[in-house]
């Protein structure tokens, strides 16, 4: 599956910025897309090449489906809001069909049905209480199917969604670059922002490499916020998930999607080819930092997949990703509370895809003080006290981080970490993050985070550094890789530890 090349060329542009979006993904290029039909001038910055983040992780389910159940989202909030949220995914979904049509953008668009089953040792009123919930806020295009259309598995009465649908994610974003560059939008990859400002009715946005962009309006769509206060994070959790892809015989699996109900569950959808197919499977969540096994995750969800499906071919990619998990089931997308000119798209749970289109067709609506349906049900203010006990024990990961600071696994000596393997080793008072490369060569950091101080942990698959507080990752070297980090990880003087 060959990736498609993005628009990636730096751009110079000397006007003065009228919007800068922060972040080249599903919910920076929408919320571009959707400013520039307003008369915006909208300037969009990466920190890498568009869609690097994790939309190019993703498995590009588009669902109008709650994968929290919107029983629990009603439980939580209220049936009126519930109502709201399932109005923005659907009109999400129809927006990036209508968007895919109107500038032509060949993105494997399909609408199909959804598959909701029940997970091993779950019991079927989950099942029962969503269908209600569904028939309450409106949701009419869910029925009860005899079994879901798995070919070697019996999966019992489950749910079937109309109107779902999947597409090629890159292949969407490259259509939507090149509507955005075509309109006047400007383009800047490779430009890391390292702080955003509000000084009065400007917002001053500085990069790594020294530059400062004055904008009337800022919009961080940089996965995790960049800035802002430190209580929208503390209201996410980040958790990796883990997909990988089979080769399939041609139409022996029907085109849908598919979900069971477990906490993590598994999720599974076709990307149909010429000559054979393939079924992408995803799943094996953990909380980011708190394991390191991809090998086993990923055996784990071979053997799910040859449950359910059969004898599937062999496994042509395997990669994982990062997702953040909102404390009430929405994601947080509008106006900074402190800073009027200052907007978020964040927590988007497994449902990152949809909410960054709810982005842009929400954001835009609120520039000049203006006001949208949707604002309340999204607000980045929003305090859900319903869902204290998940953020108190969400945010345990801080506490536990401090613990492991002081005393936690470490390694004696960076001597026993063998080419390829990294860890954190104990220096005095000081924990070093060490990585030895293939060469024997080891790569010393700070364990640190440069975000706020949590410790970061090794992810020996995608060798880089993962901070379980709020997600951010560093490559060996201690460069920031994911968001809200912005800074790198100190780096370590000598082998004393000591931080620079
Ligand atoms: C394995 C996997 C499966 C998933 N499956 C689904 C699914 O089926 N359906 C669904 O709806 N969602 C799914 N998701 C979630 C969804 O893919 C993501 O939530 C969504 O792609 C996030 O888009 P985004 O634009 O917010 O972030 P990103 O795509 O990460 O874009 C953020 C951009 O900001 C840039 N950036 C960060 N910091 C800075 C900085 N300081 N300066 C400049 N640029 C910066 C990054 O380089 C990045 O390009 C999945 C995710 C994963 C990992
Ligand atoms: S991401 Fe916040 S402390 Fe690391």
């Amino acid at each position: 599956m060959p990736l498609p090349k993005l628009p990636g060329t730096p751009v110079e542009d000397s006007r003065p910025a009228d919007l800068v979006v922060i972040g080249g993904g599903i919910a920076g290029l929408s919320v571009a897309y959707e400013a520039i039909q307003k008369g915006r001038h909208v300037t969009i910055l990466d920190r890498g090449p568009i869609a690097s983040g994790m939309t190019a992780r993703t498995t590009a389910h588009l669902m109008s489906v709650l994968d929290d159940r919107y029983y629990e989202f009603i439980a939580l909030r209220d049936e009126a809001q519930a109502q709201l949220l399932y109005e923005s995914l659907v009109t999400a979904i129809d927006r990036i069909e209508e968007i895919a049509g109107r500038e032509s953008i060949e993105c494997d668009f399909q609408r199909c049905d959804g598959y909701l089953f029940l997970g091993e040792g779950d019991t079927p009123d989950i099942l029962e209480k969503e269908f209600d919930a569904c028939r309450k806020i409106g949701f009419d295009g869910v029925d009860w199917e005899a079994r879901a259309p798995m070919p070697a598995f019996d999966s019992a009465r489950c749910l079937r969604f109309a109107r779902q649908g999947r597409f090629h994610p890159l292949k969407y974003l490259q259509g939507l670059a090149r509507a955005i560059l075509t309109k006047g939008g400007v383009l800047r990859p490779y430009t890391a922002v390292d702080e955003v400002i509000q000084d009065g009715a400007t917002v001053a946005v500085k990069t790594r490499n020294g530059q400062t962009i004055m904008a009337r309006d800022v919009v961080c769509a940089t996965n995790a916020p960049i800035a802002g206060r430190l209580t929208l994070q503390a209201k996410m959790a980040p958790y990796r998930t883990y997909a990988m892809a089979f080769e399939i015989a041609k139409g022996s699996v029907e085109d849908a999607l598919y979900w069971d109900t477990l906490d993590a569950y598994h999720y599974v959808r076709l990307r149909p080819g010429d000559e054979r197919d393939w079924l992408i499977v995803g799943g094996e969540d953990h909380k980011t930092g708190e394991a390191d096994d991809a090998p086993a995750r990923f055996d784990n969800l071979e053997r799910w997949t040859k449950q359910r499906f059969g004898q599937v071919g062999a496994v042509t990619h395997t990669w994982s990703g990062q997702v953040l998990e909102p404390v009430d089931f929405a994601g947080y997308v509008g106006r900074d509370p402190d800073n009027d000119h200052i907007y978020f798209v964040t927590g988007d749970s497994g449902q990152g895809i949809t909410n960054g289109v709810v982005a842009g067709l929400l954001i835009p609506a609120l520039f000049d003080g203006g006001d949208h349906p949707w604002r309340a049900l999204y607000d980045p203010a929003r305090v859900s006290l319903k869902a204290t006990g998940t953020f108190l024990s969400e945010n345990s990961t801080a506490v536990k981080s401090l613990v492991e600071h002081l005393g936690g696994p470490l390694l004696d000596t960076e001597e026993s970490l063998q080419p390829g393997q990294g860890g954190l080793v104990r220096d005095g008072v000081n924990v070093i993050a060490v990585y030895r490369d293939e060469a024997g060569t080891p790569h010393r950091v700070s364990s640190k985070c440069s975000h706020v101080w949590c410790t970061v942990h090794f992810n020996s698959f995608e060798r880089c550094w993962d901070c379980p507080c709020h997600g951010s990752h560093f490559d060996i070297d201690g460069n920031a890789l994911n968001a809200p980090a912005t800074a790198p990880l100190a780096s370590i003087d000598d082998k004393s530890g000591r931080s620079s």
